[in-house]
């Protein structure tokens, strides 16, 4: 049957997708801008922004890197990786003009002359391109430079143009709560706090973005959500691939710190937070803390860590984590967690939150599930219900990006007999429209001034003093090892069969 495909230009659902680009012009300087980050997700970001029209007339990118190399070896550099990693195909028409606004800088990130000489060159380019002195400052170094960038910045006057000034830092943001108030404090002195961008990707995610919609936009969703109704929600973040080339990284950082801090309590954050009063920076981001203030931290009781073994993930072998290249061989670094959580406040006691995420899991999957209570009394014989499940609701963040609701519903037969059904919705069918990366999103935003998806201090800082306890405690012991390819040590099966639960399976 020939499959039915509605016109997009005429799809109503996708009337009301985002339209407003950003029209003050700004130059977008990239610190780090030979790495990896930089040339994956930074520069075709910045690139699909220009080709939708959304960027500012008036734009320029700036990189700055240690490395020697001229404005046209920067442009080659940037056209290899659009080609590698851009989620649509250059448009030659649009390139040229793409081209001409890159631009490269090379120096040391603890060198002032090097930091003068980027001022002057940026106050240039401001020349040519009419980008009236506005800066976005983009750190995409590994963390141990940000001090030493934002005091130069400081030091120089970067961080004080003719126009304004924002600076965008990646995670982490410190490496516990102690580091993360040293670094604001480092920040502070050369910027104020709403000049700070704490980014954290997954805000950026059209479908962590959603959940927010879903549960505000729609009546019939919020009176159920809360503890009366809800008997606990799982949220896994599963990752298929291992550590890759980031051993130095990952040693120092393992799963808590990587997903849980940042990731995966800015989840549970949106999925757990009251109704704000509008969706703006101060009233979103005050919820999301408010929420997290509820909950308790991390304990050693209620978590199970593992580490990777070898396996296969997709018929494929892998070898284990503490055989990957640059991992001591008695690397004690977790690649997974499963955990209880609790959040102690009205909606919520008594209704637990179970985690897990992990490095070489059988498949790439982050979700939401939302298991509601069984109803208190069945009407019907055992025997009809027996294969019936307590309604749960899947907020799939990736892939296969939707949401899916069961339900109990009459198996056609002559009898009762009662099966488990899906409602699905799926954003590529109804939307007929690509998903932009999430870094879109957080760039136009962070050139627009909007702050709603960033991360606020207060935020950051509580989310250390939930993981910070777990940490201390995990510096002795050592992970359980699982088998690459599968959900994790048999542990983590004990710490939700122990509630009488079970985990989903994704
Ligand atoms: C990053 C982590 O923040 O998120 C990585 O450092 C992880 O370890 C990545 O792989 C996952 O992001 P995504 O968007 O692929 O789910």
């Amino acid at each position: 049957m020939a499959q039915v495909v509605s016109d997009p230009k005429t799809n109503p659902l996708r009337v009301g997708l985002r339209a407003g680009g950003a029209t003050v012009p700004a130059v977008f300087v990239i610190f780090g801008a030979t790495g990896d980050l930089a040339h994956r997700k930074l520069l075709p970001a910045i690139y699909n922004l220009g080709a939708r029209g959304l960027l500012p007339n008036r734009f320029a990118v700036v990189g700055y890197a240690r490395s020697e190399m001229t404005d046209d070896e920067y442009r080659e550099q940037a056209r290899a990786s659009l080609e590698r990693f851009s989620r649509t195909q250059i448009d030659e028409s649009y390139w040229t003009a793409f081209a001409d606004s890159l631009h490269y800088v090379s120096g040391a990130f603890d060198d002032q002359e090097a930091f003068r000489a980027l001022g002057e060159r940026l106050a240039r380019i401001d020349a040519g391109h009419g980008t009236e002195g506005n800066r976005v400052y983009y750190l995409s170094t590994p963390a141990s430079f940000f001090p030493v960038i934002v005091d130069n910045m400081g030091q120089t006057g970067l961080n004080d143009p003719a126009g304004f000034a924002r600076v965008v830092i990646e995670k982490p943001f410190g490496h516990d709560l102690e580091t993360a108030r040293e670094l604001a404090e480092t920040v502070h002195r050369s910027f104020q706090e709403r000049q700070i961008y704490r980014i954290d990707h997954y805000l950026g995610k059209e479908t962590v973005q959603n959940i927010f919609v879903f549960r505000f936009a729609n009546a019939i969703f919020e009176p159920v959500w809360t503890n009366r109704y809800v008997d606990h929600v799982q949220i896994t973040v599963a990752e298929s691939l291992g550590v890759e080339h980031r051993a130095a990284f990952y040693e120092e950082t393992g799963v808590v710190r990587d997903i849980v801090q940042n990731h995966l309590l800015q989840v549970l954050a949106l999925v757990a937070m009251e109704p704000p009063a509008a969706f703006e920076a101060d009233a979103v981001r005050d919820e999301k803390t408010k929420v997290l203030r509820a909950t308790r931290p991390l304990s050693f009781e209620n978590t199970v860590r593992g580490q990777y073994g070898s396996g296969f993930v997709a018929g494929e072998e892998v070898p284990a984590y503490a055989q990957e290249e640059g991992v001591p061989a008695d690397s004690n670094t977790p690649t997974f967690i499963a955990a209880r959580m609790e959040i102690d406040n009205w909606r919520w006691a008594g209704t637990p939150f179970y985690i897990r995420t992990g490095k070489r899991m059988p498949k790439r999957v982050t979700e939401v599930a939302v298991q509601f209570k069984r109803v208190p009394h069945l009407p019907f014989t055992m025997g009809a219900a027996e294969h019936l499940e307590a309604n749960s609701l899947v907020l799939r963040i990736q892939p296969d990006e939707g949401i899916s609701l069961r339900f109990g519903a009459k198996a056609p037969s002559p009898t009762v007999a009662i099966s488990t059904v899906n409602m699905d919705f799926l954003y590529g069918s109804a939307f007929l429209h690509d998903v932009p990366e999430a870094y879109e999103t957080l760039i136009l935003d962070a050139i627009r001034g909007d702050r709603t998806l960033f991360t606020p201090q207060d935020g950051v800082e509580r989310s250390w003093e939930i993981c910070d306890p777990l940490l201390e405690q995990w510096r002795s012991g050592t992970p359980q090892v699982y088998a690459s390819g599968s959900w994790g040590p048999e542990a983590a099966f004990e710490l939700i069969t122990r509630d009488g639960r079970r985990w989903r399976r994704p």
